[in-house]
């Protein structure tokens, strides 16, 4: 009978599960025994704080609806899903960033110059720019699919008695490749923080904040597409998100809308400020 003690017990629960050699299942499985195992024997766990751990995971499912997922927050604020989009950006590709859980994947089709902000109020601004490939070539199949909190900081779908749908469209870019629309500047806003990842938040005095954003997903075809958002210079929380979304590469300037005949676009409101990004994908596959 082979002797199982703190060090050989790893190696035994690798072995107990019979995964194809080789495949990626395997390897995530494997090193995920490993980390923990190696975790638990450095950190010293005590039974008070394993069982600690689990009751925490057990509250997250216990707070979790098919609109709050409490894991996906706990990733967020433990700057997993941050990891995740980071070693998954595509070289030359615009940066990765949270998809956060505001999505809808059937946000209404709007048309370029039109405006977004559904008639609430603040600052108006142009957001603009053009899609294109690593190698700067324009590509004018590409679709900006956005969604974003209001002036108080607010996402409609959050709001009882407002409209899912507004603050959110789908927009086809033009033949050369650009995208324009206006909407009202998002301010600030917390992640939940009346659940189990709030106390985690609280335990660790970190604040429940989110810099001022917009969210995107651009696609076209043949290309990766790419979940991400854009910041604002000189906004609060740049340097503390609550859930490491900012990348340097992803803040934009807050410009005065000045000389804006010069772009030529045909704008259904007046914007106060502009915002000029471009957008770059890599080829899929
Ligand atoms: C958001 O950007 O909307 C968000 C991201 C992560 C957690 C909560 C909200
Ligand atoms: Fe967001």
């Amino acid at each position: 009978m082979r002797d199982i003690n703190q060090f050989t017990i790893t190696q035994a629960v690798k072995d107990s599960f019979k995964t194809e050699p080789g495949s990626r299942f395997e390897g995530l499985l494997q090193g995920l025994i490993q980390h923990l195992h190696d975790f638990t024997r450095e950190q010293n766990v005590t039974h008070e704080e394993w069982l600690a751990a689990l009751d925490f995971l057990y509250r997250c499912g216990q707070i979790s609806t098919p609109e709050r997922h409490e894991f996906i927050l706990l990733s967020d604020v433990l700057g997993w899903s941050a990891l995740v989009d980071m070693i998954n950006t595509r070289g030359g590709a615009t940066e990765g960033s949270n998809l956060g859980p505001f999505y809808l994947d059937n946000a209404p089709a709007k048309t370029l110059g039109g405006d977004l902000g559904d008639g609430r109020d603040g600052v108006v601004v142009l957001v603009h720019g053009r899609v294109t490939d690593t190698l700067k070539n324009p590509l004018p199949g590409a679709v900006i699919d956005t969604w974003q909190a209001d002036s108080a900081g607010t996402y409609p779908i959050q709001e009882e008695g407002q409209d899912k749908y507004d603050l959110r469209g789908k927009f086809s870019c033009d033949e050369n490749a650009r995208y324009y629309y206006t909407t009202v500047l998002p301010k600030p806003y917390t992640v939940p923080y009346d659940g189990p990842v709030g106390d985690l938040l609280r335990a660790g005095n970190r604040h429940a904040w989110r810099a001022p954003h917009m969210h995107f997903i651009v696609t076209a075809p043949r290309m990766a597409g790419i979940t991400t958002e854009i910041f604002f210079r000189n906004t609060e929380y740049l340097d503390n998100d609550a859930v490491f979304g900012v990348r340097r590469s992803l803040v934009a300037d807050i410009k005065p809308a000045k000389d804006l005949d010069k772009l030529g676009y045909a704008l259904d409101k007046q914007p106060d400020a502009v915002i000029e990004f471009d957008f770059v994908l890599a080829p899929e596959g």
